[in-house]
């Protein structure tokens, strides 16, 4: 099974028209993907205070970034030309009145003499190998204020997620497999530029699957909600987990 670790085809991939245009489409087809779309962009909110200035990485459709809007004002960055275009389109539709700066940038190159205090960063560092994941804090502290919070997520360690995509691997040769982390490799991976003060596991999949299947069965709102409460309370039970929600803390 091939992990994939090719940062420039991650990079590339969204450049794409039609990928654009399906992409959030394509992530809240089923409640367990609703549910977790919704953790993705309220997490972050706990820990930003109002009124702030925020630096978010690879925006992409700006599902997050309208979210973001609610705390303060946004500087959003993609290297995507069309995701950047249907970000402004999500913002406008929406009628947020935040202030909003849009940037075209590799998140490897983007500088800020403007210095953040939170910067958020959702499917984005999951999608990189440890190496890139050293390169890439390192360049987006040097954006940070001291003592400024990076928020992020990775897939962790997860032998049933292993398992699932090396049998799905066999069938139909679908190479999808994001690098998976375990706390020492994450701590590692970023430790010269960031302490780690909070992991949040979610993605409970394997515990709350068979409510995930009777929600999308029956099109419940009600079950949907009660999954939703359920994921929020497993949140600090570190097993059978795939994802981390991971806050850092930017070292003096
Ligand atoms: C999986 S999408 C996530 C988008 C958004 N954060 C969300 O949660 O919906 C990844 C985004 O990262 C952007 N991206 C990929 N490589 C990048 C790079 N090197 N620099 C900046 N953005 C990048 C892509 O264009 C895409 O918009």
């Amino acid at each position: 099974m091939k992990v994939l670790e090719s940062t420039k085809g991650f990079k590339s991939f969204y450049q794409d028209k039609g990928v654009v245009l399906e992409y959030d489409k394509k992530r809240l087809k089923t409640a367990r993907q609703r549910i977790l779309r919704e953790l993705e962009r309220t997490l972050p909110l706990k820990f930003i205070k109002q009124g702030s200035n925020i630096l978010e990485i690879g925006c992409g459709t700006g599902f997050v970034t309208n979210y973001l809007l609610k705390k303060g004002t946004v500087t959003a960055v993609d290297s995507s030309e069309e995701m950047l275009k249907k970000c402004k389109a999500t913002i406008k539709a929406a009628s947020v009145n935040a202030p909003i700066k849009f940037v075209k940038s590799s998140l490897f190159e983007f500088y800020s003499t403007k210095k953040f205090q939170y910067v958020v960063s959702i499917r984005v560092m999951l999608h990189l190998k440890k190496s890139d994941l050293t390169k890439a804090s390192a360049t987006i502290s040097e954006s940070m204020k001291k003592e400024g919070l990076f928020m992020f997520d990775v897939e962790s360690k997860s032998f049933f997620k292993k398992f699932f995509m090396a049998v799905r691997w066999t069938y139909t040769k679908k190479e999808v497999i994001n690098p998976q982390y375990s706390k020492n490799d994450l701590k590692t991976a970023i430790s010269k530029k960031f302490e780690i003060i909070k992991i949040i596991p979610y993605d409970h999949a394997v515990l709350i699957l068979p409510f995930y299947l009777i929600a999308e069965v029956s099109h419940s709102e009600k079950l949907e909600n009660i999954i939703s409460k359920m994921e929020k309370t497993l949140s600090w039970l570190p097993i059978l987990n795939t994802r981390w929600f991971v806050v850092c803390k930017k070292l003096q």
